[in-house]
Protein backbone atom coordinates (compact mmCIF):
# COMPACT_ATOMS: atom_id res chain seq x y z
CA UNK A 1 0.00 0.00 0.00
CA UNK A 2 1.60 3.53 -0.71
CA UNK A 3 2.97 5.84 2.01
CA UNK A 4 -0.09 8.46 2.11
CA UNK A 5 -2.63 5.97 2.83
CA UNK A 6 -1.30 3.34 5.03
CA UNK A 7 -3.52 2.38 7.73
CA UNK A 8 -5.73 5.49 7.71
CA UNK A 9 -8.86 2.91 7.14
CA UNK A 10 -11.64 3.85 4.81
CA UNK A 11 -12.30 6.57 2.37
CA UNK A 12 -14.77 8.97 3.75
CA UNK A 13 -14.64 11.77 0.91
CA UNK A 14 -12.64 13.27 -1.50
CA UNK A 15 -11.21 16.43 -1.67
CA UNK A 16 -9.66 18.65 -4.56
CA UNK A 17 -6.34 19.98 -3.50
CA UNK A 18 -5.43 23.05 -5.36
CA UNK A 19 -2.02 23.83 -5.44
CA UNK A 20 0.52 26.71 -6.34
CA UNK A 21 2.67 24.98 -8.71
CA UNK A 22 5.98 27.06 -9.97
CA UNK A 23 9.67 26.28 -11.18
CA UNK A 24 11.18 29.38 -11.28
CA UNK A 25 14.07 27.71 -13.31
CA UNK A 26 11.25 27.21 -16.00
CA UNK A 27 8.35 29.63 -15.75
CA UNK A 28 7.90 33.41 -15.76
CA UNK A 29 4.73 32.90 -13.49
CA UNK A 30 2.72 30.54 -11.36
CA UNK A 31 0.02 28.43 -12.11
CA UNK A 32 -2.73 26.31 -10.21
CA UNK A 33 -3.04 22.81 -10.44
CA UNK A 34 -6.09 21.05 -8.74
CA UNK A 35 -5.99 17.50 -7.81
CA UNK A 36 -8.62 14.90 -6.08
CA UNK A 37 -7.50 12.97 -2.88
CA UNK A 38 -9.37 10.45 -1.38
CA UNK A 39 -9.65 11.09 2.37
CA UNK A 40 -9.36 9.13 5.70
CA UNK A 41 -9.83 10.10 8.62
CA UNK A 42 -6.36 10.64 10.30
CA UNK A 43 -5.17 12.23 6.82
CA UNK A 44 -3.35 15.36 7.34
CA UNK A 45 -2.58 17.59 3.87
CA UNK A 46 0.89 16.13 3.89
CA UNK A 47 -0.94 13.31 3.32
CA UNK A 48 -2.89 14.38 0.60
CA UNK A 49 0.44 16.04 -1.04
CA UNK A 50 1.95 12.70 -0.91
CA UNK A 51 -0.61 11.00 -2.66
CA UNK A 52 -0.85 13.32 -5.37
CA UNK A 53 2.79 12.69 -5.59
CA UNK A 54 2.48 8.81 -5.66
CA UNK A 55 -0.94 8.53 -7.92
CA UNK A 56 -0.92 12.05 -10.06
CA UNK A 57 2.03 14.09 -10.50
CA UNK A 58 5.24 12.78 -8.94
CA UNK A 59 6.51 16.68 -10.32
CA UNK A 60 5.28 18.48 -7.15
CA UNK A 61 7.36 19.51 -4.51
CA UNK A 62 7.60 20.17 -0.98
CA UNK A 63 9.72 20.04 1.96
CA UNK A 64 8.90 17.47 4.65
CA UNK A 65 10.83 15.48 7.47
CA UNK A 66 9.95 14.81 10.96
CA UNK A 67 5.86 14.37 9.82
CA UNK A 68 5.31 14.97 13.61
CA UNK A 69 5.33 18.98 14.14
CA UNK A 70 8.59 18.82 15.33
CA UNK A 71 11.58 19.40 12.59
CA UNK A 72 9.59 22.96 11.29
CA UNK A 73 9.96 22.04 7.53
CA UNK A 74 6.55 21.44 6.12
CA UNK A 75 5.48 25.21 6.32
CA UNK A 76 2.93 26.28 3.89
CA UNK A 77 -0.21 27.87 3.35
CA UNK A 78 -3.11 26.25 3.84
CA UNK A 79 -6.87 27.48 3.54
CA UNK A 80 -5.28 31.29 3.67
CA UNK A 81 -3.26 30.29 6.73
CA UNK A 82 0.06 29.37 7.52
CA UNK A 83 0.13 26.08 9.03
CA UNK A 84 2.17 22.67 9.26
CA UNK A 85 0.94 20.65 6.65
CA UNK A 86 1.79 17.39 8.74
CA UNK A 87 -0.30 18.96 11.78
CA UNK A 88 -3.49 20.06 9.76
CA UNK A 89 -6.15 17.22 9.54
CA UNK A 90 -7.90 17.59 6.10
CA UNK A 91 -11.01 17.13 7.47
CA UNK A 92 -10.69 19.46 10.54
CA UNK A 93 -10.92 22.05 7.54
CA UNK A 94 -14.26 21.05 6.66
CA UNK A 95 -13.61 21.92 2.63
CA UNK A 96 -14.42 20.04 -0.54
CA UNK A 97 -11.52 22.57 -2.03
CA UNK A 98 -8.30 23.40 0.12
CA UNK A 99 -6.10 25.51 -1.50
CA UNK A 100 -2.37 25.46 -0.32
CA UNK A 101 0.28 28.07 -1.23
CA UNK A 102 3.70 27.95 -0.26
CA UNK A 103 4.59 30.48 2.90
CA UNK A 104 5.01 34.19 1.61
CA UNK A 105 7.93 36.95 2.02
CA UNK A 106 10.19 34.13 0.50
CA UNK A 107 11.42 33.23 -2.48
CA UNK A 108 10.29 30.00 -3.81
CA UNK A 109 12.44 27.19 -5.12
CA UNK A 110 9.94 25.18 -6.55
CA UNK A 111 6.46 24.89 -5.75
CA UNK A 112 5.63 24.44 -2.08
CA UNK A 113 9.16 24.73 -1.10
CA UNK A 114 10.33 27.98 0.31
CA UNK A 115 13.90 28.86 0.22
CA UNK A 116 14.31 29.72 3.96
CA UNK A 117 18.30 31.73 3.83
CA UNK A 118 16.48 34.82 5.12
CA UNK A 119 15.14 33.33 8.10
CA UNK A 120 18.24 31.60 8.86
CA UNK A 121 20.33 34.57 8.15
CA UNK A 122 18.13 36.65 10.46
CA UNK A 123 18.21 34.14 13.22
CA UNK A 124 22.10 33.75 12.89
CA UNK A 125 22.12 38.06 13.32
CA UNK A 126 21.00 37.82 16.73
CA UNK A 127 23.73 35.41 17.95
CA UNK A 128 20.84 32.75 19.09
CA UNK A 129 22.98 31.55 22.05
CA UNK A 130 24.04 32.01 25.46
CA UNK A 131 27.15 34.83 25.13
CA UNK A 132 29.31 35.14 28.28
CA UNK A 133 32.01 37.16 29.29
CA UNK A 134 33.65 34.83 30.60
CA UNK A 135 36.18 32.58 28.27
CA UNK A 136 36.21 30.11 30.45
CA UNK A 137 33.30 28.83 32.31
CA UNK A 138 34.66 27.03 35.68
CA UNK A 139 30.85 26.08 37.30
CA UNK A 140 27.36 25.05 35.62
CA UNK A 141 25.58 28.17 35.32
CA UNK A 142 22.79 27.80 37.54
CA UNK A 143 19.23 28.84 36.88
CA UNK A 144 15.60 29.19 39.12
CA UNK A 145 12.43 28.05 37.70
CA UNK A 146 11.14 31.81 37.74
CA UNK A 147 14.57 32.90 35.77
CA UNK A 148 13.41 30.39 32.90
CA UNK A 149 9.89 31.18 33.22
CA UNK A 150 10.92 34.51 31.66
CA UNK A 151 12.12 33.08 28.00
CA UNK A 152 10.63 29.29 28.82
CA UNK A 153 8.10 29.92 25.83
CA UNK A 154 10.07 31.00 23.21
CA UNK A 155 12.54 27.59 23.22
CA UNK A 156 9.63 26.18 21.75
CA UNK A 157 10.31 27.99 18.31
CA UNK A 158 10.86 25.18 15.80
CA UNK A 159 11.74 27.96 12.86
CA UNK A 160 9.77 26.89 10.77
CA UNK A 161 9.06 30.36 9.39
CA UNK A 162 5.26 30.53 9.24
CA UNK A 163 5.80 34.06 11.75
CA UNK A 164 7.62 35.80 9.15
CA UNK A 165 5.38 34.98 6.34
CA UNK A 166 2.60 36.45 7.82
CA UNK A 167 4.21 39.20 8.97
CA UNK A 168 3.20 42.97 7.09
CA UNK A 169 6.44 44.31 8.09
CA UNK A 170 8.39 41.70 6.51
CA UNK A 171 6.32 42.05 3.15
CA UNK A 172 7.32 45.70 2.93
CA UNK A 173 10.99 45.15 4.01
CA UNK A 174 13.27 42.15 3.02
CA UNK A 175 15.69 43.13 5.51
CA UNK A 176 13.60 43.71 8.52
CA UNK A 177 14.91 41.17 11.05
CA UNK A 178 10.98 39.14 11.19
CA UNK A 179 9.45 38.42 14.29
CA UNK A 180 11.34 34.40 14.67
CA UNK A 181 14.91 36.26 15.00
CA UNK A 182 13.29 39.49 17.25
CA UNK A 183 11.50 36.87 19.65
CA UNK A 184 14.57 34.59 19.83
CA UNK A 185 16.87 37.97 20.41
CA UNK A 186 14.76 38.42 23.63
CA UNK A 187 14.69 34.31 24.70
CA UNK A 188 17.93 34.95 24.73
CA UNK A 189 18.65 38.18 26.39
CA UNK A 190 16.51 37.15 28.91
CA UNK A 191 17.93 34.58 29.96
CA UNK A 192 20.08 35.11 33.49
CA UNK A 193 22.93 33.49 32.09
CA UNK A 194 23.57 35.69 28.89
CA UNK A 195 25.69 38.56 29.39
CA UNK A 196 24.96 39.42 25.36
CA UNK A 197 22.94 42.31 25.15
CA UNK A 198 25.24 45.02 24.08
CA UNK A 199 26.78 42.84 21.60
CA UNK A 200 23.22 42.42 20.06
CA UNK A 201 22.05 46.16 20.26
CA UNK A 202 23.61 47.57 16.70
CA UNK A 203 21.66 44.92 14.99
CA UNK A 204 18.40 45.00 17.12
CA UNK A 205 18.22 48.45 16.99
CA UNK A 206 18.90 49.01 13.27
CA UNK A 207 16.62 50.83 10.57
CA UNK A 208 15.30 46.98 10.30
CA UNK A 209 14.91 46.08 13.33
CA UNK A 210 12.60 45.68 16.26
CA UNK A 211 11.54 48.74 15.95
CA UNK A 212 10.24 48.20 12.65
CA UNK A 213 7.35 46.02 13.71
CA UNK A 214 4.12 47.85 13.85
CA UNK A 215 2.13 44.98 15.92
CA UNK A 216 0.16 43.55 13.85
CA UNK A 217 0.06 40.40 15.87
CA UNK A 218 -0.29 38.03 12.76
CA UNK A 219 3.04 36.19 13.63
CA UNK A 220 1.28 35.26 17.08
CA UNK A 221 -2.12 34.41 15.23
CA UNK A 222 0.18 31.95 12.90
CA UNK A 223 2.42 30.12 14.80
CA UNK A 224 1.86 26.37 15.74
CA UNK A 225 3.81 25.44 18.52
CA UNK A 226 2.27 28.13 20.67
CA UNK A 227 4.89 30.23 20.46
CA UNK A 228 4.04 34.54 21.00
CA UNK A 229 6.24 36.71 18.79
CA UNK A 230 4.72 39.54 18.95
CA UNK A 231 4.90 39.65 22.83
CA UNK A 232 8.60 38.74 22.63
CA UNK A 233 9.09 41.78 20.32
CA UNK A 234 7.16 44.28 22.34
CA UNK A 235 8.98 42.43 25.21
CA UNK A 236 12.22 43.56 23.20
CA UNK A 237 11.50 46.78 22.92
CA UNK A 238 11.29 47.73 26.70
CA UNK A 239 14.26 45.86 27.05
CA UNK A 240 16.06 48.25 24.62
CA UNK A 241 14.07 51.44 26.15
CA UNK A 242 15.42 50.66 29.32
CA UNK A 243 19.11 50.34 28.86
CA UNK A 244 19.68 52.07 25.12
CA UNK A 245 20.82 55.36 26.62
CA UNK A 246 23.74 53.41 27.39
CA UNK A 247 24.86 53.61 23.51
CA UNK A 248 23.94 57.19 23.02
CA UNK A 249 25.77 58.53 26.15
CA UNK A 250 28.24 56.35 25.04
CA UNK A 251 28.79 54.59 28.59
CA UNK A 252 30.87 51.76 28.53
CA UNK A 253 29.26 48.27 29.02
CA UNK A 254 29.09 47.07 32.63
CA UNK A 255 31.59 44.10 33.32
CA UNK A 256 32.71 42.10 35.84
CA UNK A 257 32.05 39.47 37.81
CA UNK A 258 29.11 41.21 38.98
CA UNK A 259 27.15 41.87 36.24
CA UNK A 260 23.67 40.33 35.47
CA UNK A 261 21.42 40.01 33.05
CA UNK A 262 20.03 43.31 31.57
CA UNK A 263 16.35 42.02 32.48
CA UNK A 264 17.72 41.10 35.94
CA UNK A 265 18.89 44.64 36.10
CA UNK A 266 16.08 46.42 34.57
S1 LIG B 1 8.01 31.62 16.32
FE1 LIG B 1 6.49 30.04 15.75
S2 LIG B 1 5.95 30.54 13.62
FE2 LIG B 1 7.86 31.63 14.06
S3 LIG B 1 9.48 30.24 13.33
FE3 LIG B 1 9.17 29.83 15.54
S4 LIG B 1 7.69 28.14 15.60
FE4 LIG B 1 7.58 28.98 13.52
S1 LIG C 1 7.32 17.47 8.57
FE1 LIG C 1 8.36 18.15 10.38
S2 LIG C 1 7.07 19.73 11.12
FE2 LIG C 1 5.94 18.90 9.45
Amino acid sequence: MDVALKGFGEVVKTVTLRVRRYDPEKESLPTYMEYKVPVQKGMTVLDGILYVKEHIDPSLSARYSCRMGICGSCGMIIDGKERLACQTQILELKKDLIKVDPMGNYKIVKDLVPDLSKLFRNHEAVKPYIVREEEKPTAEYLQTPEQREKYGMFTDCILCGACLSACPTSAADELYLGPQALAQAFRYISDSRDTGFYERLNVLDSKHGVWRCHFSGACSEVCPKGVDPALGIQLLKEVLTKNIFVKYKQVPSPVGPERKSVVETS
